[in-house]
């Protein structure tokens, strides 16, 4: 049974697309399964964290086979996107980690793409859905990796999903944010009563041991009385540098040459390691 999981949170730079990437090629290379990570954000961090710019130009510019081609075609009547060639294969140096990539120009129709309801047969948050259904069960595990919102583009990877993370950096504001998101899945799921996506955990990221208010942050989070204390992860990543610079070779933590000679690279990938043991569990 192929597990589709969203990587969410509204705010920005909390390291979603750093975990998921990481998540993935873990899952993929370390336990063996085949994974698809989807980039739903126009940022594309995830795609060039795990495909060269110059490669990523190329699918955007001449085989226009990026996530803005898919919403682009059903908003203009074009067929551009075709999802076998959308599809990249091996990603990040790393066998059975596929990634379908986003694009820069997803911005220029993000407002508009409540209106392919009206044009075509679909509503225009079950695209993604739709468009995906034929090779769904070819993977063990979907990660996708959202924009920093829950606009529609979102929406496509939520209403697919059988479960959400929440990466989170521990600290105050970061504490309130999760509530927020809980309460806006929920909401969207009492509209959309075929929506199953369910929390799996929140994840603490770039922790700063250095910091009283990251471990008090999280003290508070892991302590019973906090009422989402049972999903938060007791595996955690700390803020490292091995972590920040493997994006340098377009690779993910575990493959990247760069991140190989840093000295905390082998203690820092068995915490990515932890992770992804406590993550399986959690979307059994
Ligand atoms: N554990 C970590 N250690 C060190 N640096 C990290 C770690 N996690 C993320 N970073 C760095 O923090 C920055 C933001 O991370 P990332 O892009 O993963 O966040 P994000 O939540 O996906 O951001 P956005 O909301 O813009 O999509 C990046 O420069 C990344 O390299
Ligand atoms: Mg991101």
């Amino acid at each position: 049974m192929t597990k589709i999981v969203s990587f969410i949170n509204l705010k920005g730079g909390v390291g979603k697309t750093t975990l998921t990437v990481n998540i993935a090629s873990v899952l993929a290379k370390i336990n063996g399964k085949k994974v698809l990570v989807i980039d739903l954000d126009p940022q594309t961090n995830a795609t060039v964290s795990l495909i060269s710019q110059t490669d990523w130009q190329n699918i955007n510019d001449i085989k226009k086979q990026t996530l803005f081609h898919l919403f682009n075609d059903k908003l203009n009547n074009l067929k551009d996107f075709d999802l076998d060639k959308a599809i990249i294969k091996n990603v990040g140096g790393i066998k059975n980690l596929d990634l379908i990539p986003s694009s820069l120009n997803l911005v220029e129709i993000q407002d508009r793409i409540i209106e392919i309801g009206s044009k075509s047969f679909v509503s225009h948050i079950d695209v993604l859905k739709t468009e995906l259904a034929p090779i769904v069960d070819k993977y063990d595990y979907i990660l996708i990796d959202c924009p920093p919102n829950l606009g529609a583009i979102t929406l496509n990877g939520i209403i697919m999903s059988d479960y959400y993370v929440i990466p989170t950096t521990p600290d105050i504001l970061s504490k309130i944010g999760i509530s927020l998101i809980s309460n806006r899945i929920d909401t969207f799921k009492k509209v959309r009563k075929d929506c199953i996506i369910k929390l799996a955990g929140i994840v603490f990221t770039k922790v700063d041991y250095r910091t009283n208010l990251h471990a008090s942050t999280q003290f508070e989070m892991r302590d019973p009385t906090y009422h989402l204390s049972n999903f938060v992860f007791n595996n955690e990543l700390p803020q490292r540098i091995s972590i920040a610079e493997s994006p340098i070779d377009n690779k993910p933590h575990l493959s990247s040459p760069t991140a190989k000679t840093k000295a905390d690279w082998r203690a820092t990938q068995q915490l990515i390691r932890n992770i992804v043991d406590e993550f399986i569990t959690k979307t059994l």
